[in-house]
């Protein structure tokens, strides 16, 4: 989604801000602008689509200012125009500003400050903030940000400069992510530390309603913060020789799923170790349900914890799509802990739905990918994903990550509960193995690249599963119609004959999740049933079982492990296949249409 960058320092502005924005842009835009000061004036260019608009416009402008402003714009009020996207100004174009968020009241400020004669440019929500600091700016850029920002309902990280008190950028922050990175007398502000990490390792997180000052003699928050050191490698942000960020994502799952297991699994004594719930471990002994929320991908890895967790810990476990939950009044009690999962922990809904749990006094728990995000501040407590970066919009590692860990938990608070010493060891030995086990099924790409070149003609797929691979057939087919736009449903097998199976002809092929686990007879049924209908069939299933060949063409294989691992197994054909299906239909599979890698808007 939106990204910012700001730069102040000695260097030209310019080409840090644009490298900057296009290492956030692989969170989702579709359009970009830049403001920079300079001796001659103030010049402020946008483009909508591709960072490589803007940068085709600057090319002849012939920019060396060393204060700057720089943002992708992910279209929320308005439309994607040149006049919606930022930097925005006020009347005068003294004030320019960059934001991330939505700023609930804007219609009510705009219509006062319409009144008083302001004169707007754009439809966004944005815009308001330039004129309400035009409106209480006596000289001093801070001052008139910190009066203006106390009209303001919503969310915000902003950057702002101003003409008539330059050599300053003034950064704020509400519920949207900001951070200031340090490197000598330059200072970058980012919403994401994917931009600031080629420069400075050492940063400053802003807090909710901090006000930064930063100028090259000076730099101040209201209280005192120490620059620390960020926990992402400048490696992490490459392709590494892969042709995109999916790829090289779903090829480092061996390595990320073994960062995700480190010091955490103790075979032995058939334990996992989590730090992050260390503080909360007795009230955990006492927790009777559990309630997952979450969005997108880490919903459907929460629906898989809903299995494990009912399975081996014997905790009633329900599973909400965070932009539901608070609709729906969930009886809350104070033996019931919400569980939010986010790989970016910054997704609005989630955020939300965390938010209203904690005002209903229950016990909060996050698992969560990026350190020191929005979520893991406002949870209790939780446990890291420790995945590493994911650039590409649509999860795969950090979904991996988030089945693991749900793998780590369950053994957790199974031990306290009741399983055995014998069984938490299988488990224990068993979680250990994933990433090898994960190498022996990336072997089989060059089979799942062949199989996508046979299908990419296809226009509707249907995914079917049962029980832990039931939420890996709904990842599958959404895996697939966000990177190649290709229409997927995703169904429970048992389910597909009240409805789904209409569909099925020789033009609509099924992927039938079927390992040997303890459904597989009933797999077997619901393939005879697509077969009896000429649906064509590629069916995933456990190393060893010949016998399916008889009944199906296309068979991928995976591993055999215990049947609440399969999904981290079964998952990764399924990503694979999205991928080159979306490569084979010339489909942009790292940043795809109309999605954005971090929704931050409700
Ligand atoms: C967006 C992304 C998805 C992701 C979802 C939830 O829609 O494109 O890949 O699963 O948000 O994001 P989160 O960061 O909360 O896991």
């Amino acid at each position: 989604m939106c990204g910012i960058v700001g730069y102040i320092g000695k260097q030209n502005a310019t080409p840090i801000i644009i490298e900057g924005l296009r290492r956030e842009s692989y969170r989702g835009y579709d359009s970009s602008g830049l403001v920079v000061f300079q001796n001659e004036g103030v010049v402020c260019i946008k483009a909508i689509g591709k960072l490589e608009n803007l940068e085709a416009k600057l090319l002849n402008q012939n920019l060396n200012g060393t204060i700057g402003l720089g943002h992708v714009r992910w279209a929320t009020h308005g439309g994607v125009t040149e006049e919606n996207a930022h930097p925005h100004t006020d009347c005068k174009k003294n004030i320019f500003l960059v934001h991330n968020g939505i700023i609930e009241n804007y219609a009510a400020l705009k219509e006062k400050l319409i009144q008083k004669g302001h004169k707007f440019s754009s439809e966004t929500d944005t815009e308001v903030l330039c004129h309400l600091i035009e409106n209480f700016f006596r000289g001093n850029l801070e001052e008139a940000v910190r009066k203006a920002l106390q009209y303001v309902k919503g969310t915000y990280g902003i950057a702002v400069i101003s003409r008539q008190d330059p050599n300053k950028i003034v950064a704020a922050r509400l519920s949207s992510p900001l951070l200031i990175g340090f490197n000598g007398d330059e200072y970058i502000v980012a919403s994401d530390p994917a931009a600031v990490i080629t420069r400075t390792k050492k940063a400053v997180n802003l807090e909710d309603n901090e006000i930064a000052v930063i100028a090259p003699e000076k730099f101040f928050i209201l209280k005192e913060k120490t620059p620390q050191d960020l926990e992402i490698d400048s490696g992490e942000a490459e392709k590494g020789g892969y042709p995109h960020f999916m790829l090289k994502e779903i090829m480092e799952q061996p390595e990320s799923l073994s960062d995700s297991l480190r010091g955490r699994l103790l075979v032995e004594e058939g334990l996992a170790k989590l730090g992050g719930l260390k503080k909360v471990e007795d009230k955990l002994r006492e927790i009777e349900r559990l309630n997952i929320i979450a969005c997108g991908t880490a919903y459907h890895a929460g629906m898989v914890g809903e299995y494990m967790l009912e399975e081996y810990a014997g905790i009633s476990t329900d599973v909400d799509l965070a932009s539901e939950f608070r609709y729906r009044k969930p009886i809350l009690d104070k033996k019931t802990a919400v569980l939010a999962i986010s790989q970016s922990g910054e997704t609005a809904d989630t955020i939300a739905a965390i938010k209203e749990a904690k005002e209903k006094g229950v016990m909060t728990l996050g698992i969560v990918n990026a350190i020191g995000s929005s979520i893991t501040k406002i949870s209790e407590a939780g446990v890291y994903n420790h995945a590493g970066l994911e650039i590409g919009v649509a999860a795969t590692k950090s979904f991996t990550s988030q089945l693991a860990v749900l793998s780590l938990l369950t053994l957790f608070l199974a031990r306290q509960r009741q399983l055995s010493l014998v069984m938490g060891q299988r488990i224990a030995k068993e979680i250990g193995r994933i990433p090898e086990l994960i190498k022996q099924v990336l072997i089989n790409s060059p089979q799942i690249k062949e199989l996508a070149e046979k299908y990419k003609n296809f226009n509707n797929f249907l995914f079917i599963g049962r029980k832990y691979n039931f939420p890996i057939a709904l990842e599958g087919a959404l895996k697939l119609k966000e990177i190649s736009y290709v229409h997927s449903e995703g169904c429970g097998a048992g389910e597909m004959k009240h409805g789904t199976i209409a569909l099925i002809d020789e033009n609509f092929p099924t992927i039938a999740i079927c390992p040997s686990d303890s459904v597989y007879e009933k797999m077997i049924s619901n393939i005879q049933e697509i077969k009896a209908r000429n649906g064509p069939i590629i069916a995933m299933a456990t190393e060893g079982n010949e016998e399916i060949k008889n009944l199906v063409k296309d068979v991928i294989y995976i591993p055999k492990t215990l049947e609440m691992l399969t999904p981290i197994l079964s998952v990764i054909p399924l990503q694979l296949f999205a991928y080159y299906m979306g490569v084979a239909r010339g489909c942009d599979v790292d940043k795809p249409r109309n999605l954005a890698k971090s929704v931050t808007v409700e």
